[in-house]
C-alpha cells in the first residue's frame, strides 16, 4: 500500500524515481531481502519529505486567472507589443501598459480584492506596509465620487473604468517609544505595492492606468483620509475596449510607449547620468 502510493507519487518526478528506483536495486544486490525492505521503507520516507516540500511541489501549482495562452509564453521574451527589450525578461514586463479604451463592464469585489492581494505581498522597509488603497467599483455611488477628483482630461477616459482606485501613503510611524516620526520610505514602498497590483491585474486579464492628474486635496475630503497620509495617485481599471471608442486625440496615443535604453539609466560604479 504504501509502496504502490509512493510510486504513484513518484511518477510526477522522473528524477527522484529514477534514484528510487537505483537505491531500491542496489538494496537488493548488496544485502539481501531484509536490508531491501529497509531500504524501500527509507525511500518512502525520502519520498514524503520530497512531496512535502513546497519548493518541489511548486510546479503543480494551479495558477487561476491568468489569460489564455499566458502559460507558453512563460520563457523569457525580448520582443512583444511593439515593444523591444535589450535582454531577455519575462513577458508580463512588456505586455503591462496603460491604455485608456475601457469596455467600462462591471468587476465582481472578489476579483478586485485579488489584485489588493498582490499589492499585500510587496516589500517595504521595516514591514510598514505603508500603502492603503481606497476603491470604487463601477455601479456603486462611490465611483461617481471618486470620477470627480480626477482631472478633466483624465474623467475624459476614466469615465469608462471598471472600478477607480485612489492610492495613499502613511507618511509618518509611531516609534515603540510612541514618537511620530516621518517615514522616509512610504512612498518608494508605495509603489512597489502599486506596481505588484499593476502586473496581478494584468496577470488577471484586466489593465491597470495609473493618475498623477488629481485634484488631492478633493481626494482627501471624498475618501476622508486623516493626518500623516499622503494621495499618491489615482489608478483606473478596466478591461481593454477598441481604440475607436476614444475621442481622436486619444486614440493616436493608444498603444504601449517606449522606453529610454538602459545604459541611460543603469551604471557600474559611478552616476554618469544626466
Ligand atoms: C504615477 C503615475 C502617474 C500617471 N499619471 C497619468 C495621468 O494623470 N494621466 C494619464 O493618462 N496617464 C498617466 N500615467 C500613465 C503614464 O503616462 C504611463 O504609465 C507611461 O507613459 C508609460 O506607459 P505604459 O504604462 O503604457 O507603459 C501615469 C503613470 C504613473 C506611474
Amino acid at each position: 500500500m504504501l509502496f504502490s502510493s509512493t510510486r504513484a507519487a513518484f511518477s510526477e518526478n522522473a528524477a527522484h524515481l529514477a534514484s528510487f528506483r537505483s537505491r531500491k536495486a542496489r538494496a537488493r544486490q548488496r544485502a539481501g531481502f531484509d536490508d531491501f525492505l529497509r531500504s524501500t521503507f527509507q525511500c518512502a520516507l525520502m519520498f514524503c519529505s520530497v512531496a512535502a516540500n513546497p519548493a518541489l511541489r511548486k510546479r503543480n501549482i494551479k495558477v487561476e486567472g491568468l489569460p489564455k495562452g499566458f502559460i507558453e509564453k512563460d520563457p523569457p521574451v525580448t520582443e512583444l507589443n511593439h515593444r523591444t527589450a535589450d535582454h531577455p525578461i519575462h513577458s508580463i514586463f512588456l505586455e503591462r501598459w496603460s491604455p485608456r479604451a475601457f469596455t467600462g463592464e462591471e468587476i465582481i469585489e472578489k476579483e478586485l480584492l485579488a489584485l489588493f492581494e498582490a499589492a499585500r505581498w510587496a516589500p517595504s522597509a521595516s514591514n510598514i506596509q505603508p500603502w492603503r488603497f481606497v476603491y470604487a467599483r463601477r455601479g456603486t455611488d462611490y465611483f461617481a465620487s471618486l470620477l470627480e477628483t480626477l482631472d478633466e482630461g483624465n474623467q475624459r477616459w476614466a469615465k469608462n473604468a471598471s472600478a477607480l482606485v485612489i492610492i495613499l501613503s502613511k507618511t509618518h510611524r509611531q516609534t515603540s517609544s510612541g514618537e511620530i516620526r516621518p517615514a522616509y520610505t512610504h512612498a518608494f514602498d508605495t509603489g512597489a505595492a502599486w506596481f505588484a497590483f499593476a502586473l496581478q491585474t494584468q496577470l488577471a486579464g484586466w489593465h491597470a492606468h495609473a493618475m498623477a492628474g488629481i485634484d488631492r486635496d478633493k481626494a482627501m475630503r471624498v475618501v476622508g483620509v486623516p493626518e500623516h497620509y499622503r494621495v499618491e495617485a489615482a489608478v483606473a481599471i478596466g478591461r481593454l475596449a477598441d481604440p475607436a471608442t476614444l475621442p481622436d486625440d486619444l486614440r493616436e496615443r493608444e498603444k504601449p510607449s517606449q522606453r529610454k535604453p538602459i545604459n541611460e539609466f543603469v551604471f557600474e560604479g559611478q552616476f554618469r547620468g544626466d
